[in-house]
């Protein structure tokens, strides 16, 4: 049996999947970021976690089926292809090149044409409003036959003014085509402007709820919450799903995001480096929920939760390796029922290898535990567990603590790193500012043994020590007391965003700035930095560029 993907494996993947996408469209010089950056966690889910499906045997009897309706979401359709092992990854350079075989718009793979299109793609898009009602033709053949293939098919709003999605709508609930889900990546941006401006689509919810559809409205890029609501519908029978995915077109590159102009255009090559160093530099905020008032956990997970944040970390302490207790496994499966937000355990425990069960049936996505706390062998044992489980595998390390090498050994199956700033054991201590340089030199020493996973800064996470901690590597901030320290926890996350943008800013800037086009940088960023102009310095480039 193929293992779960892990929570941040697959975080990662989608981000390798936008790298590669923009690459292929900045070799073209042309192709579209837009939509294919808003389906790319729609996408990265069904293929590198829910569907059936076989990179090494495509035509797979029991495979489920992808149709890329909304079809121009192509470099990132590809990109996902090649991450999950259809293709080279290097072919994503071939995209829209005469005879290649990553056409702009995706062909049907067969032998005839072979030469426009490799196995796995099983519909020709570009026009649009076709693609569910060939979902139809598979889905009610499948069911005919007594099949259990599923199919996916991914449509967009624009193309939602196709009177043929609404007829399809009309015979897909006719047929009771519980095997057919579709997707709608909800950007609210087609070809030309807003959606809503050229023709309305919305109440969309009510619309589809109308045609007697099944409907689950989503976050289009929290993967946690497309996983529930695909894992929700396959218990629906008799009916035909649709996900109304919300999502930003562009989502991933701040100046193409909900930017119409985005939709068919390509970064100049000599962004790309800048651009591929902003993906990697996307920022996630950890509130930990054992900071602030000791109030009930349920609501500071919600509250978090509405305020955008994207992990709830949860601090297990045993009164033993650290001088304080919070709470144990019991609690985190409690709260595991009121939300599908990313758990991010953090075991400050001793012998952590005898209670590691506990918490990986508690429901967490990532579970982390001390150098301190075990040897290698137990580390081994405890990963082994974690990796079977299709959980996140963590260590952590203390300020005082020598980086041990054997870590080294194992950095293939470890997907968070975190680097303590504070000593464990209470929420709104102070931040050791000594640890800033141990964090650097720890993350050198892993991107020199190509370590690929996060590393999480934890300990007096603020907006003054934010900007530090990235700049020295963490891209995972826990953050206590700058969340829950204040009643206005929404407010709080606000500014924590605000510094994270910063940071992002800067060093994008400066890299701007290395390679000589600061000003080019600053004119294709103007939306996202102007309003941030004090803070980056950039007032005198900002007249000049008048
Ligand atoms: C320290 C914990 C931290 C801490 C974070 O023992 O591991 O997660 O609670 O809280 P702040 O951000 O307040 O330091
Ligand atoms: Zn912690």
């Amino acid at each position: 049996m193929a293992l779960k993907m892990r929570y941040l494996e697959l975080n990662r993947k989608i981000r390798d999947v936008r790298m590669l996408a923009i690459q292929g469209i900045a070799e073209a010089g042309s192709g579209h970021p837009g939509a294919s950056f808003s389906a790319a966690e729609i996408m990265g889910v069904l293929y590198f976690h829910k569907m059936k499906n076989r990179p090494t045997d495509p035509f797979w009897e029991e495979r489920d089926y992808f149709i890329n309706s909304k079809a121009h979401s192509a470099p990132g359709f590809y990109a996902v292809l090649a991450t999950a092992g259809y293709i080279d990854t290097k072919e994503i350079k071939t995209l829209r090149k005469l005879g290649s075989r990553l056409q702009g718009h995706p062909v049907r793979y067969s032998e005839r044409q072979k030469e426009h299109s490799f196995p796995g793609i099983e519909y020709s898009g570009g026009s649009e409003g076709i693609g569910l009602s060939v979902s139809i033709g598979i889905a009610l053949a499948k069911k005919r036959d007594g099949q259990k293939n599923r199919v996916y098919t991914l449509i967009g709003d624009g193309e939602s003014n196709e009177g043929q999605i609404w007829e399809a709508a009309m015979a897909a609930s006719k047929f009771k085509l519980d095997n057919l889900v579709a997707i709608l990546d909800r950007n609210k941006i087609q070809q030309d402007g807003f959606t809503e401006e050229i023709m309305p689509l919305d109440p969309v919810r009510d619309k589809w709820a109308a045609f007697n559809w099944n409907v689950v409205e989503v976050n289009g890029h929290k993967i946690e919450q497309i996983i529930d609501a695909l894992s929700r519908i396959e218990k629906v029978e008799d009916k035909p799903s649709i996900i109304i995915a919300n999502t930003t077109k562009g989502r991933g590159i701040k100046h193409m995001a909900n930017n119409p102009q985005w939709h068919g255009k390509a970064p100049p090559k000599k962004h790309v480096p800048i651009l591929l160093e902003e993906l990697q530099s996307e920022i996630l905020i950890a509130p930990s929920i054992i900071a602030g008032e000791p109030e009930n956990y349920e609501e500071k997970v919600r509250r978090a939760e509405r305020a955008g944040a994207d992990f709830i970390h949860l601090d297990i302490m045993d009164g033993k390796f650290v001088p304080s207790t919070s709470f144990f496994a019991d609690t985190i499966k409690h709260l595991r029922k009121i939300s599908s937000i990313p758990f991010d355990a953090h075991l400050m425990i001793e012998k952590p290898v005898n209670h590691i069960q506990e918490y990986i049936e508690a429901g967490c996505d990532v579970v982390t535990v001390h150098v301190e706390a075990c040897n290698e062998s137990e580390f081994l044992e405890i990963n082994k567990m974690l990796l079977l489980a299709g959980i996140s595998p963590g260590i952590a390390i203390n300020p005082g603590t020598q980086f041990p090498g054997w870590i080294l050994e194992h950095l293939d199956n470890i997907d968070i790193m975190i680097i303590m700033s504070v000593n464990p054991g209470f929420a709104g201590q102070k931040f050791i500012p000594e640890t800033l340089d141990k964090m650097a030199q720890i993350v050198k020493t892993l991107k020199s043994n190509n370590y690929k996973g996060f590393i999480e800064a934890d300990g007096g996470i603020d907006a003054t020590t934010l900007q530090q901690v990235f700049d020295a590597g963490a891209r995972i901030m826990v953050a206590g007391n700058a969340v829950y320290g204040s009643p206005d926890i929404n407010s709080n996350i606000i500014q924590l965003r605000h510094k994270a943008n910063v940071a992002i800013e800067t060093k994008l800037l400066e890299l701007a700035t290395i390679n000589d086009m600061r000003s080019d940088w600053i004119k294709s960023r103007k939306n996202m930095v102007i309003p941030l102009a004090k803070e980056l310095g950039i007032e005198e480039d900002l007249h000049a560029i008048k």
